[in-house]
């Protein structure tokens, strides 16, 4: 089956197709930053708008310094991108030749199986357990002398649990093909395993300022890896692929970190709300967002009801691994959380 990334839906589309004033849609199908942007961004935007006419620097070192103060590492060791997904995708360009393999442990985030195809590379999946974690030996007895790449996502999208750090050792130590350790999530988690690239040269890790920063619509990633990688990549990059203003409200957002506070606290009650009081089977979750079993409704039938009454959540039928009847949810506003219940609570009374 050819892959389909297929992002969520946007409150655009759905006020089109389902006459809902796009005011009024709450959109929790995207793991979007629920606060909005910034304020620190906002402030450097428009501080530095006149400066959309020039070039951003070449290299990027105020950024890539202020990326590594704020995960610890060298600077020399950090890429941008016009987004991780940006990156990653110029990296396997890089990395992947025909019919080479990378190994993608499933359910996860769909987008890897796109651009390891659009790099003529070849997807090898493997199963997570049943709790969604990673089986190294089930990894292991797959990699071949083709494999390249083996894809982890921590906190992993769509299920929210994240690897721990011996199993992400075992797997660094039984292979040489380089992890990728997606971390966009990281922020919610309790630890991020980042510092393991001091230690090994097979691993890359990539994150964004689309989450907790809130800054999905300003395209921003970055990831630490090898320096010979990093070099590489940096041949490889467009030369001008992150702008001037994703270039200075980075920088902002570094510089204070109350917002990123401020939204990891509503994201932590909104999660144990959530999970207390939603008439679904949830699982343990590490991210900004909730995955759930709606068994024995289908995710089409739930998703379509919640949109209907104007709220976005993301029916995960399409996600490689998942089944009919998973679904995840974005933490939103306490606001947007209780309207959500309240609709939900409607569906399961009146739909049995
Ligand atoms: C696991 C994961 N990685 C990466 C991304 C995309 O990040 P970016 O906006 O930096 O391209 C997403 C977005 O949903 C994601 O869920």
């Amino acid at each position: 089956m050819p892959s389909t990334y297929v992002p969520g839906r946007s409150a655009e589309e759905v006020a089109r197709v389902y006459g809902i004033n796009p005011e009024a849609i709450i959109k929790l199908g995207s793991n979007e930053n629920a606060l909005g942007p910034s304020p620190k961004a906002i402030e450097a935007i428009k501080k530095h708008i006149q400066d959309i006419s020039i070039y951003p620097s070449p290299g990027y070192t105020d950024l890539k310094d202020a990326i590594a103060g704020y995960i610890g590492a060298a600077a020399e060791h950090i890429v941008v991108g016009n987004g991780s997904d940006d990156l990653l995708n110029t990296l396997l360009r890089y990395i992947i030749e025909r019919n080479d393999e990378a190994i993608i442990t499933i359910p996860t985030y769909s987008y890897y199986e796109t651009i390891v195809e659009a790099a003529r590379g070849k997807c090898v999946f493997v199963n997570r357990t049943p709790s969604f974690s990673i089986d190294v030996e089930q990894i292991v007895a797959a990699i071949t002398k083709k494999t390249k790449l083996i894809f982890v996502c921590s906190p992993n999208n769509p299920t929210g649990n994240s690897i721990d750090r011996e199993t992400l050792e075992h797997l660094l130590q039984s292979t040489n093909a380089l992890v990728v350790l997606d971390e966009a999530y990281v922020e919610f988690a309790s630890e991020s395993l980042v510092e393991f690239t001091n230690h090994f040269d097979n691993l890359l890790v990539s994150r964004t300022f689309s989450k907790a920063f809130g800054l999905a619509g300003l395209r921003l990633g970055y990831a630490v890896l090898n320096e010979d990688l990093a070099r590489s990549y940096n041949r490889l990059m467009l030369a001008f692929s992150v702008n001037q203003l994703a270039v200075n409200a980075g920088i902002a957002v570094l510089s204070d970190l109350s917002f990123l506070h401020e939204t990891v606290a509503m994201v932590e009650q909104g999660r144990t709300y959530l999970r207390e009081h939603l008439p679904l089977k949830t699982y343990p979750t590490d991210a900004n967002f909730i995955f759930a079993d709606v068994a024995p409704h289908t995710s089409y039938e739930v998703a379509e009801y919640l949109v209907r009454q104007g709220i976005i959540i993301r029916n995960c039928e399409t996600f490689r691994g998942c089944s009919h009847s998973h679904v995840r949810i974005t933490v939103g506003k306490p606001w947007q959380n209780a309207k959500l219940l309240e609709v939900l609570d409607t569906f399961v009374r009146t739909e049995r």
